[in-house]
């Protein structure tokens, strides 16, 4: 590093490098074409999700987002003085929010929306006609979508990723792509991810980068560089492993009484209903909700979920299956144990 001089501030951007290397896998992935100087690097996708609220958003602007929703976007919204404007996506509906339930939800203060896709905590995926039907509404009512893609590379079934930019030139005016390296390469401690975004936008969230973060870190882009550039061959292996895993969460989960879950499309997530539970005694324990059970299930089942309450989900736990195979097996033990009373 030291001898290639890897070792100084960069532009506040990324360097030209790296963004090269975003340009590239965009295009192939995602069919999608991008200039360097469309491109913003930064400390990891959520700083790039900060970074294009801080670009977009005025104190008081609505931004919409649907629930069950990743953790930090309500945080990020409101860090930034926006409103941000649930809308509820039901387990009928795959957790996905309809173009009918958007259009009701935008008014004459929405400055854009935020589609994660495939989805943390639901790990649903959006097809193409879906994407297609979100875009007209978001062009017709000409409001700006924060489309935040990082489990993009782990769709399961042979399922094929839309990126939201590929639906047309009028959305990809108005989508922030986010991206990184985090979950496609299992490289989360690196701390790269980018926005994807019309010069003008990427220009000012440059400058908010510059004054916040200076760059990221030199040593991480170089190596995120060459992840994006080299034979993307670990990525399918670790799509397989993921998949294989899925599949058994999914229909072991299936198996058991008073729980049940629909089966996820992509990312690595696993959201089980666990409302039928509510009411029941455990442990000497009336369940109340989904925190309840989950508080139960680390304290006498010895497994560690997290409650649908975050994430805008109450009746549900998240189950994550980054983890191997053994462990899962274990957990999944556990909570059948668990649910028999019988003690870890
Ligand atoms: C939906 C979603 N977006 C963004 C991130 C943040 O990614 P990074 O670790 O690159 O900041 C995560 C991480 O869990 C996530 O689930």
């Amino acid at each position: 590093m030291r001898r290639n001089n890897d070792t100084k501030y960069t532009p506040s951007t990324g360097t030209v490098e790296v963004r090269k290397a975003v340009c590239q896998r965009l295009k192939e992935d995602c069919g999608v074409e991008y200039q360097p100087a469309e491109i913003a690097v930064s400390n990891g996708a959520k700083t790039c999700v900060y970074a294009a609220l801080r670009a977009l958003v005025n104190s008081g602007d609505e931004v919409i987002l649907s629930a069950p929703y990743w953790v930090s976007y309500i945080e990020l919204i409101q860090m930034v003085g926006g409103v941000p404007v649930v809308v509820e996506a039901s387990e009928a509906e795959h957790f996905k929010i309809t173009p009918e339930k958007l259009a009701v939800a935008i008014t004459p203060k929405t400055k854009c929306m935020i589609l994660n896709n495939p989805s943390n905590p639901t790990g649903m995926m959006y097809s193409r006609q879906e994407l297609e039907a979100i875009a007209q509404v978001c062009v017709e009512k000409d409001i700006y979508v924060i489309s935040d893609e990082i489990y993009y590379r782990l769709a399961y079934d042979n399922r094929e990723f839309t990126s939201l930019a590929a639906i047309s030139p009028e959305i990809k005016e108005r989508t922030l792509l986010v991206n990184g390296v985090s979950k496609s390469y299992a490289m989360t401690g690196w701390r790269i991810g980018y926005v994807a975004a019309p010069a003008p936008i990427a220009k000012v969230i440059g400058n908010y980068l510059g004054h916040c973060t200076g760059s990221p870190c030199s040593i991480s882009q170089r190596a995120s560089a060459v992840a994006l550039s080299a034979s993307q061959e670990p990525v399918e292996e670790l799509k397989a492993a993921f998949e294989a895993r899925r599949n058994y969460m999914v229909e072991r989960i299936n198996q058991i009484e008073g729980v049940s879950c629909i089966k996820p499309e992509g990312a690595f997530y696993v959201m089980m209903n666990v409302s039928k539970l509510v009411g029941k005694e455990l442990f000497g324990h009336v369940i109340q909700d989904a925190d309840d059970f989950a508080s139960l299930l680390l304290k006498c089942g010895k497994v560690a979920v997290v409650p649908g309450t975050g994430f805008g989900a109450p009746g549900f736990v998240r189950w994550s299956y980054a983890t191997s195979m053994e462990n899962i097996k274990e957990g999944l033990d556990r909570l059948t144990k668990f649910l028999r009373n019988v003690p870890a």
